[in-house]
């Protein structure tokens, strides 16, 4: 399963929401690691719901963060994020239904790949409204 790096060319510029990146991308390495080596569904469902509770958290606080910048395109960027709960929710459900290591690798792939698209566009975006502000870091 591929392993994701994470660049400094990925920072957006504030110390506490390139930690939640970097360590969505260990998490998502960890779920990654745990598939190939066929870990029991045990592990494997511990990391995946560590995971998911992470990106929770991290869009909360980043919504929390561009709302208070008064960041002009929060409504679009808040959406971006509610269609990737939304997604994330059903293959957790589907997880809790069959816990088949095909829907952590299907997650797996499907997250890595949002993940570092969204981080570098979308997020790249508030880049400007968010750096430097206080409280932020
Ligand atoms: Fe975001």
């Amino acid at each position: 399963m591929a392993i994701v790096l994470w660049n400094e060319d990925m920072s957006v510029g504030i110390d506490h929401l390139d930690d939640h990146h970097r360590r969505l991308i260990e998490l998502l390495n960890q779920l990654g690691a745990a598939v190939s080596a066929g870990n029991s569904r045990d592990v494997t469902g511990l990391v995946l719901g560590e995971l998911i509770r992470y990106v929770y958290y991290h869009f909360g606080e980043e919504e929390r963060l561009m709302e208070a910048a008064g960041y002009d395109d929060l409504a679009a960027h808040r959406q971006s994020h509610r269609i990737m709960a939304e997604h994330v929710r059903g293959l957790e459900s589907a997880y809790d239904r069959d816990p088949s290591a095909v829907v952590a690798a299907e997650l797996h792939g499907f997250l890595s790949d949002w993940l570092v698209h969204h981080i570098r566009s979308e997020d790249s975006r508030y880049v400007p409204c968010l750096s430097g502000r206080a409280g932020a870091a």
